[in-house]
């Protein structure tokens, strides 16, 4: 591979070049290089003496000549680089495009500290660090908007290790270095590149420094091939820092010891203990090389009070090394573009092969025949006019993250009327929130979906991106959709389905290309052994065996299902769905049967309120009338009138389970924390904060005022699970009824 990536020469066609301080020294070898590897290039120089004085137009002239004369291309510019926006106009005018710039223009002014005047001061920050911003930003917005850039900043070993007489130019040169590092962050998802160099060559700056032979030594030349190196296409460095000079190039990296915690928390710091902890902060055994700030902050927040030590390797402990930088602020409640996904009857059908349906089951007809008399939509079919909203999420600011390293990690979605079994489908996409779990960062993405003006579902995508984790967020949200899991019993109802050899390269189809489930080489590169199964399409074939085992594939008693994916399936192998019923609840599980191994945990689905179904009886039935009824269509009525108002209040949801004869019989929610306020009948959607059970003829007591709650409570008539003190809150909602 070496070998072959050796022999292909770095060439620059349709490229746009501009270097700054090109009429002579470094710049003209940099403009040189370029052209001559197929660059056009914009030769900027001002043409002024070493100190900033005068003016000529000679020198990019000079330099423009000696390309064109040998078959390049070039324009010149004249302007200083105080004046960025003209520069970049030449190169749009003459080329309609920028796509490279190194930031080279420089002067001198060198004084002992004490001896510099203000002018001396001001004129070298005004070339080298005010100049290379001014170039750069005229540049940046068509180079985001190209999707590429390579940008090369210009600073020196004067502001790396400090060189007397130089006070003006380190500090402006290693000005440059911070611009670089941020740009190189900013920059990373529109492919704009940003990197650093401390040059040494001999050239009128150096001239009366260095003696003729070091002079002979340090050509231009042994520059020069860095500085294309690193503007290629091809080259993947950004935020790195190289000194060369010579035919010599090294790279830098920050080290920073271990240091030492001096404080204890809770406790004041000071000056004692920093001195006492003197040696320990400045020992540079074991030292670390962070690659950013976040590397060992969050650490040692986590660890004051405690007596452990920072890691030396970062990697291996809670906290990894980040390679990322996710800013919450700038990213939570951002909208990605609206997807439209637009679809016949073709769509729907491809996806019910993709999840396994096949004509050997009559049952299944009705998802494969567009002209069966009930031909529908599979309900998890909602979640294809959304996927594409995970594709876009290297567009939202604030979320640079490695994109190789997302794992799809859990999946809600909730369906308000059946899907359509064709149409075009608007999906609107919100970054909900961005959990920090040290080891990666949750990244969850809220998508409604609407036919027109009506919503008919909602998705949440909840990505883990490894290593993205540390950036000091919180670790919980209410936006999650939490998983549950199951109750602690032989499951009620097991259905199984082998998958076929061709699984995910069918399920694909339905939009989701990562090669990852296709490509056995890409799939290695992963740590699979083989392409393994989409843990969308394993959601498929567990909502099918749920819909066909309590809701007789009527899709319209599809509610919502959750799942988290926790291992990988391979294609051919069973997948083995565990269900239990609790109330309109069907909690569920899915193993690979050939290993055991569970697939999806923490999952169920909720189906429609309207038919209820005992457990152990498959046949549907209406359910038996309760007194307790009466009581919840009365509170029912009532919030339909202050319902908002109380969500404000209240913000808790409550569920009730009422038992008959020692079993559950109904289930209601009272939902005063989303939307505008509602009670309904079936367990919680959303995770209630506090549960109540008791039996029917109990609740009626209560509420009739016969039973105090607190003595019920305590005689274990009243089961309270969650948080027991919302429950005073439901003083407001009860009023009349009121004990509960
Ligand atoms: P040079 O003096 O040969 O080249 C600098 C060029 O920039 C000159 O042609 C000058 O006319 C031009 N220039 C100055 N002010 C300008 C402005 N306002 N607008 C447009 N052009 C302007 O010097 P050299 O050595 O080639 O330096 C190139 C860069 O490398 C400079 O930024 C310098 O600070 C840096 N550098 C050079 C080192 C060396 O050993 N030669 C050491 C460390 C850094």
């Amino acid at each position: 591979m070496a070998g072959i990536m050796s022999a292909v020469p770095l060439l620059f066609d349709r490229k746009v070049v501009l270097v700054t301080g090109a009429g002579g020294g470094l710049g003209r070898a940099y403009a040189l290089l370029f052209a001559e590897r197929g660059a056009s290039v914009v030769v900027n120089d001002l043409g002024g003496d070493i100190k900033g004085g005068g003016k000529s137009s000679s020198a990019a002239d000079r330099v423009v000549e000696e390309i064109r004369a040998k078959g390049g291309n070039a324009v010149a510019s004249y302007d200083s680089v105080e004046e960025g926006e003209k520069i970049v106009q030449t190169a749009l005018d003459a080329y309609g495009k920028i796509d490279i710039i190194v930031n080279n223009a420089g002067i001198l002014r060198d004084r002992s500290f004490a001896r510099i005047s203000d002018l001396d001061w001001d004129l070298i920050q005004r070339v080298h660090l005010r100049g290379s911003f001014k170039v750069t930003r005229a540049a940046w917005n068509h180079m985001k908007n190209q999707k590429y850039g390579r940008i090369i900043m210009t600073a020196s070993t004067s502001g790396i290790y400090g060189n007397f007489g130089q006070a003006n130019y380190s500090a402006a040169k290693l000005g440059l270095l911070g611009l670089a590092n941020t740009l190189a962050i900013e920059g990373r998802k529109y492919n704009i590149q940003c990197n650093t160099i401390a040059p040494t060559a001999g050239s009128r700056l150096t001239q009366t420094i260095l003696p003729q032979d070091i002079l002979d030594a340090f050509k231009p030349e042994f520059v020069a091939p860095l500085v294309v190196w690193l503007c290629h296409e091809s080259c993947q460095e950004n935020g790195s820092l190289f000194e060369v000079g010579a035919g010599w190039i090294g790279k830098l990296r920050w080290e920073r010891t271990l240091g030492a915690i001096v404080r204890q928390k809770n406790q004041q710091m000071t000056p004692e203990a920093v001195r006492d902890n003197w040696e320990q902060i400045c020992d540079f055994d074991n030292a670390i090389k962070p690659k950013s700030y976040q590397d060992t902050f969050y650490e040692v927040l986590n660890k004051l009070g405690t007596n452990q030590e920072i890691s030396t390797n970062p990697t291996s402990g809670p906290v990894q090394t980040s390679t990322s930088n996710v800013n919450p602020v700038e990213a939570i409640g951002k909208k990605m573009p609206s997807i439209v996904y637009t679809y016949t009857h073709l769509q729907p059908i491809l996806y019910a092969l993709g999840v396994g349906m096949t004509t050997k089951d009559p049952d299944h007809l009705k998802f494969l025949f567009e002209r069966n008399e009930e031909f529908s939509c599979l309900p998890t079919f909602g979640v294809i006019p959304a996927q594409s909203g995970m594709f876009d999420l290297a567009s939202v600011p604030g979320l640079i993250i490695d994109f190789t390293k997302v794992l799809h990690g859990e999946q809600y979605l909730e369906l308000y009327k059946p899907l359509p079994t064709s149409g075009t489908l608007k999906s609107e996409c919100t970054i909900a929130d961005i959990l920090d779990k040290g080891s990666g960062a949750v990244i969850l993405v809220d998508i409604h979906t609407y036919n027109g003006g009506d919503l008919v579902c909602y998705n949440q995508f909840s990505l883990f991106a490894v290593g993205a984790g540390g950036f000091g967020g919180k670790r919980m949200s209410d936006k999650v959709k939490v998983i549950v899991h199951p109750p602690n019993r032989p499951p009620d109802a097991v259905m199984s389905d082998v998958t076929s050899i061709n699984q995910a390269a069918l399920y694909r189809l339905n939009g989701d290309w990562n090669p990852l489930h296709i490509d056995p080489s890409f799939a290695a590169v992963g740590g699979f052994r083989q392409p393994i199964l989409h843990g969308l399409c394993s959601m498929g074939f567990a909502a099918r065996h749920v819909l066909k085992q309590y809701a007789n594939n009527d899709v319209t008693k599809f509610k919502a299902i959750k799942v988290r994916f926790a291992k990988p399936v391979i294609p051919g192998q069973t997948l083995e769905t565990e269900m239990w019923k609790e109330g309109n609840r069907i909690h569920l599980q899915t193993k690979v049967k050939e290993n055991n191994e569970v697939v999806l945990t923490g999952a169920y689905v909720d189906l429609e309120d309207t038919v209820y179904k005992p457990r152990d009886n498959g046949t549907d039935m209406q359910r038996e009338e309760l007194q307790s009824d009466v009581v919840f269509t009365e509170i029912s009525r009532r919030i339909k009138d202050v319902g908002r108002e109380m969500v404000k209040k209240v913000n808790a949801i409550f569920q009730w389970d009422i038992t008959k004869e020692g079993r559950t019989a109904a289930q209601w929610t009272i939902d005063l924390k989303n939307g505008s306020g509602e009670l309904y009948q079936g367990a919680a959607r959303h995770q209630a904060d506090t549960t109540f059970t008791l039996s029917d003829e109990d609740f009626m007591q209560i509420v009739s005022g016969k039973l105090n709650p607190q003595k019920a409570f305590f005689s274990g008539k009243l089961n309270i699970k969650g948080n027991i003190m919302h429950s005073q809150k439901l003083e407001v909602i009860l009023k009349d009824y009121a004990k509960l």
